[in-house]
């Protein structure tokens, strides 16, 4: 690493907060879950399911990713290599240093789910946002009712957080979890469909339910549909719109739709907010 990050985050929300990397999983060939925490061995910072940081490497470049768990002592990023930044995250390795500052956007509406079934739907990456209300409705588990999980990736290689999927979370109580991929191949006897259409096969009730969705924009346009169809309300369905977050701050001009800034609104969003938005999202 070229630069030593040494300052008093205290002294200014916009510089970053020093931090080492204490452990790296590869989740697929592309994607990688970055564990951050302070050089004192704990938290960056409080981050609620669904919110966003900045994360940084000296020299090269920060990108706004989302944090797909905030355990007690780090802070977890799910990173896909997709450019400059990216590419230079994947090729650090343990004890390295990088710079987080956040957190940013408004999360997922924890308080306001509580009491209720709920349904995850991930595709993809997706499913990283989606992990930290996953996860944080198991930390809580009296406050929520059953949790259904359906989650789908283009083949066997590119499935997200494997152990949960297939293991973790699995075993929990009053818990159902439904994972597919887009085609057969060899290895592969679990579900072959798309995201959507196992939805529909599935057909959760949505009395007392509350979906949360996340994934590429042509399965969540579907899903959305789906759901409709199943008889979901528009206040029964969230999503969020995280890949438009730039700065998180209302600056970069990036976010906006009209006059609405996501980053300052959401990126979290139940469908019938988002369909008070005058654009197509
Ligand atoms: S992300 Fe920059 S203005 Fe919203």
């Amino acid at each position: 690493m070229a630069v030593e990050l040494k300052h008093n985050p205290d002294i200014n929300p916009l510089l970053p907060t020093p931090a080492r990397i204490i452990k790296i999983i590869e989740e697929t060939g592309d994607v990688k879950n970055f564990y951050v925490a302070t050089e004192e061995g704990t938290r960056p910072f409080d981050v609620m399911p669904g919110q966003l940081a900045m994360v940084s490497i000296p020299s090269v470049g920060e990108g706004m990713f989302s944090c797909t768990w905030q355990a007690d002592n780090h802070l977890e990023f799910a990173i896909r290599r997709v450019g400059l930044l990216t590419d230079a995250l994947h090729e650090l390795e343990v004890g390295q240093q990088v710079g987080v500052r956040g957190p940013y956007g408004n999360g997922f509406p924890t308080e306001a789910c509580k009491g209720k079934d709920m349904l995850f739907i991930g595709g993809g990456i997706g499913l990283a946002p989606v992990r930290s209300f996953i996860n944080y409705c198991f930390k809580h588990r009296e406050d929520y009712g059953k949790i259904q999980i359906l989650y789908g990736a283009r083949s066997k290689m590119d499935l997200c957080f494997k152990e949960e999927l297939l293991d973790t979370w699995q075993k929990q109580p009053n818990t159902e979890v439904y994972v597919t991929i887009d085609r057969e191949e060899p290895g592969w006897d679990g579900k072959v469909a798309f995201v959507p259409t196992y939805l529909r096969e599935i057909n959760p009730n949505p009395e007392g339910k509350i979906a949360v969705t996340c994934g590429p924009p042509i399965m969540i346009k579907l899903v959305l549909k789906a759901l409709e169809e199943m008889g979901y309300q528009d206040n029964q369905v969230i999503t969020t719109l995280e890949m438009r977050m730039k700065c998180g701050i209302g600056k970069c001009g990036r976010c906006n739709i009209a006059s609405n800034y996501i980053c300052l609104d959401g990126p979290v969003f139940y469908l019938d907010e988002l369909k008070k938005l005058p654009e197509e999202y």
